[in-house]
């Protein structure tokens, strides 16, 4: 996993889009935004995924391929609307099995894009109420384990001033500011 904040630069949303120099977003930064992240190697990837999954309360998992090849012709519309931004009413849990790509969270109070470029063995947790993208990069292909707690609500509410007076909106601002 590598944070950086995103250049903003028009052009494809699967180049890098780093700053140069580029501008690196640590860990801590993540967290302070609710972002949560760990390091866990494929090979042998289950036990300490599932003791995670354990402790959190993520009772179930599917898995998640992202490809020209799996998407076939809804390839490029699929591209574009993960690309939207918008926030979820649960976390957003995912676990890189294989391939490479990049969620883009929206850093508060700055509005500013933070780009979080993954690979596999890592895992990401986004907080419910934090506006957020994904895209594929130039591999154009991605495989993730995603885990959640009962039913999952992955609806995506695209940002609004609808969105933003969601109370799951609200709840995640508070969180964030309160001790900032
Ligand atoms: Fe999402």
């Amino acid at each position: 996993m590598r944070a950086y904040y995103y250049d903003n630069l028009p052009g494809d949303q699967r180049l890098p889009h780093d700053y140069i120099p580029s501008r690196p977003v640590s860990v801590e930064a993540l967290k302070a935004i609710d972002v949560s992240y760990w390091s866990v190697p494929v090979e042998g990837y289950q036990a300490k995924i599932d003791a995670i999954a354990k402790e959190r309360g993520y009772k179930n998992r599917d898995t998640i391929n992202c490809s020209k090849e799996g998407l076939k012709e809804a390839y490029e519309d699929k591209i574009r609307s993960f690309f939207e931004e918008h926030m979820h009413e649960d976390e957003e849990i995912r676990y890189i099995l294989s391939g490479t790509g990049f969620f883009d969270v929206r850093e508060t109070p700055s509005d500013a894009w933070i780009r979080i470029a993954i690979e596999p063995g890592d895992l990401l947790v986004l907080p419910s109420g934090i506006y957020h993208r994904f895209t594929l990069d130039e591999s154009n292909k991605i495989q993730a384990l995603r885990l959640f707690k009962e039913e999952p609500k992955w609806i995506p509410y695209n940002r609004s001033e609808e969105t933003d007076a969601n109370p799951y909106r609200a709840e995640y601002l508070k969180r964030v500011t309160v001790g900032a």
